[in-house]
């Protein structure tokens, strides 16, 4: 009889963290961290590596790719590669990203590409973000007034158009306009950001500087100054800026009177 050889096919499940040390991990992406033959991560903190170390002795960190002055797109190529690679190799391959892994995670989204390219099977998990702790902690819904999030860099060099009667949340304030891996907070970026926001707001305008809790024993830091200081405010290694809407927009009769809201007067 001839036995046929088993091939093993690698796969690739892309987990996330969420941002607070153990609360906020899924039970189903806990599972496959546990169960994977291989995981890769890129973790908020040394205390999160740790743990994830703890759920599967096989964890390696991909934090080495970053470097003072390396492109970040090219450290995010790197573990791409690096987590395709494994994938590759024949191995059920957790990769594990903190917040949800698919929101401001380029290597994540990369790495199922290439992966389901090749043949392989490759998901995403959701998991808890930022965005969603800012929800939270500074209750409010963004279906309230609608909400724009943008990643500030982006925002500025696009000169995006957003609607200053929405609620807006600008994503990574303390790296604008650096493209390699940080050191310290751009402060100079967050002049040129408070600049632009200046044309749609006023200076008194309230804004908060948002880092939820990493950390179970942690408090959220929560600072909201008038806009005109914003450039000056403390700016945690990691924030979120949470800009409310101006006032309530104004009613549109004629859309109103389209949808059947309101009957037109004779
Ligand atoms: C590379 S992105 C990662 C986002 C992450 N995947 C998520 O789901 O929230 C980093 C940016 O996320 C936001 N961020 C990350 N951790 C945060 C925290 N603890 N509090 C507030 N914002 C945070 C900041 O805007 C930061 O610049």
């Amino acid at each position: 009889m001839i036995k046929r050889a088993m091939t093993h096919k690698g796969s690739l499940v892309v987990v996330g963290t969420g941002i607070q040390l153990g609360g906020h991990l899924t039970l189903e992406a806990q599972a496959h961290i546990t169960h994977a033959e291989k995981v890769l991560y890129v973790s908020g903190s040394k205390i999160m590596g740790d743990w994830i170390v703890s759920l599967n002795k096989t964890a390696e960190s991909l934090a080495h790719f970053y470097a003072p002055d390396k492109p970040r797109a090219a450290t995010y190529s790197d573990m791409a590669d690096t987590i395709v690679a494994a994938v590759r190799g024949g191995q059920r391959v957790c990769a594990v990203f903190y917040g949800h892994p698919g929101v401001f995670v380029q290597p994540s989204h990369e790495a199922i590409q290439k992966a389901r390219a090749e043949g392989f099977d490759a998901k995403m998990l959701p998991g808890i973000s930022a965005e969603d702790c800012l929800f939270a902690d500074l209750g409010f819904d963004p279906a309230d007034h609608g909400c724009q999030s943008f990643e500030a860099t982006d925002f500025l060099i696009r000169t995006r158009i957003f609607d200053p009667y929405s609620t807006l949340i600008i994503w990574q304030i303390e790296t604008i306009g650096q493209l390699n891996q940080k050191t310290e907070v751009g402060r100079n970026g967050l002049h040129v950001l408070v600049e632009y926001l200046q044309k749609s707001y006023t200076a008194t305008h309230p804004v908060t500087v948002y880092q939820a809790a990493e950390l179970p024993v942690q408090q959220p830091f929560i600072h909201t100054c008038p806009l005109a200081h914003l450039a000056d405010a403390p700016i945690p290694h990691v924030a979120t800026l949470y800009v409310p809407p101006l006032h309530e927009k104004p009613l549109d009769p004629a859309m109103l009177t389209k949808l059947g809201l309101r009957t037109e007067k004779r």
